[in-house]
């Protein structure tokens, strides 16, 4: 029979911890349960709870562990210097054995020497508190524990949250104890919950813009409209459908926006078709006879740089439509977009009549061409204009 059975845990505890002293080297579970006569389990139990409480120390050797005194250092001396962490010690009656100004501030303690040797738990945020007061009793025990968040909305005035952490410890008479490190982080969770307010609000203001900006436009969209159904003039009747074109795709862009799952970057070819549906239904073309073809290669773009480029789009195609076919032929128009590297290559082109020798894309003279080369430059990019076989533009600009 093993001696488990007469003695008790603190002598058994001490007697593993004087053994271990008188060994500096180390010694194995099995050197430790042979000196003692105890079974290997039990002097394993106990040898984990002085490790945990940092009496002793182990470390791996080979399949098995050498168990060392630890070098231990006075907690006591300089737990205030600590000011970002409250640091409470307690006995295992959880009595304060000392603290750091910080915890007393927390507590809301004026003089911390007039709460040593009493009880932790008659001070906020421990007083009637069963969460904190069980990790007290746990940490005690010989168990680590973590309360993060904590809400304390009962001691002060103002809510306040901290993260706690309870670490077991013994003292050198052997008598059992914990440490209670706080964190005070209410002003880290005001900050949070502030900035989710405001992001909330940015979100009701963002949505409420849309809906402004999409009606508007949709409003002007309207208004040009009743005014070209009831112009007299040719003339006038063109030229306000060329400015209804051209706020109709800023108005397709708007509408583009907000099915996008990332409303700041939007996919050029679907907004480039949808722009190219609406200037056919305008010029009243028929796309089985002007074949169009988009291609984008799923491309997308920042917004600042969709709306220069789908207004040089409805321009251009645009004037394909207009002027390229003039005799009701057959035709195509295409659009393409590649990206070569940070740089956004765009072909606009149709098979048609081809550019007058007369127009002068660097200096032009008419409004569209005009529009064109202005937003060119503001996407810091260039244009060219190939005349064979019709009309061939081609655009490049940074992303
Ligand atoms: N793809 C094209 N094919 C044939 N001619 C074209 C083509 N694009 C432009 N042109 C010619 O170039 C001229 C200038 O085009 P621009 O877009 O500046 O003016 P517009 O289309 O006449 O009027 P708006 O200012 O309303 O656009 C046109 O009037 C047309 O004669
Ligand atoms: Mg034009």
């Amino acid at each position: 029979m093993t001696r488990k059975t007469r003695i008790k845990k603190e002598e058994l505890e001490k007697e593993i911890l004087e053994l271990i002293r008188e060994n500096p080297k180390g010694l194995t579970i099995k050197e430790i349960a042979d000196a003692l006569n105890i079974c290997r389990n039990t002097a394993a139990k106990y040898l984990s709870s002085l490790a945990r409480s940092g009496e002793i120390e182990e470390r791996g050797l080979g399949p098995s562990k050498l168990y060392y005194p630890s070098k231990r250092v006075q907690v006591k001396g300089f737990i205030d210097f600590i000011k970002r962490y409250g640091i409470i010690m307690v006995d295992s009656k959880y009595n304060i054995v000392d603290l750091n100004s910080t915890a007393a501030n927390l507590m809301g303690l004026r003089s911390k020497k007039d709460y040593i040797g009493t009880s932790v738990k008659n001070y906020p945020p421990f007083l009637k508190n069963s969460e904190l007061c069980e990790a007290l009793n746990r940490a005690v025990y010989g168990e680590e524990i973590a309360i993060r968040d904590f809400r304390d909305a009962e001691s002060f005035e103002d809510i306040m949250y901290y993260d706690f952490t309870f670490i077991p410890c013994v003292y050198e008479s052997g008598e059992k104890g914990a440490i209670v490190i706080m964190e005070n982080i209410t002003d880290l969770r005001k900050m949070e919950e502030e900035r989710k307010r405001f992001l909330e609000e940015r979100e009701i203001l963002y949505d409420e813009l849309k809906q402004r900006v999409k009606d508007n436009l949709q409003l002007i969209v309207s208004m040009l409209n009743l005014q070209l159904r009831s112009s007299k003039s040719k003339n006038v009747a063109d030229e306000l459908k060329t400015a209804l074109n051209r706020i109709k795709s800023i108005a397709i862009l708007h509408e583009r926006i907000y099915s996008e799952e990332s409303p700041l970057e939007i996919d050029i070819g679907d907004y480039i078709r949808s722009i190219l549906k609406s200037l056919y239904l305008s010029y009243e073309k028929d796309p089985n006879k002007i074949v169009f073809s988009v291609d984008s290669n799923n491309i997308k773009i920042d917004m600042r740089k969709a709306i220069p480029s789908g207004i040089i789009i409805t321009e251009l195609v645009s004037n394909s439509l207009k002027h390229a076919f003039p005799k009701d032929e057959e035709g195509k128009i295409w659009v393409t977009i590649k990206k070569i590297g940070n740089i956004c290559v765009m072909e606009i082109g149709d098979n048609g009549s081809g550019l007058p020798k007369d127009v002068n894309l660097q200096k032009p003279t008419t409004l569209g061409l005009t529009i064109v080369k202005t937003l060119v430059e503001q996407l810091n990019g260039v244009i060219n204009v190939e005349r064979r076989d019709g009309t061939v533009y081609k655009i490049e600009f940074p992303l």
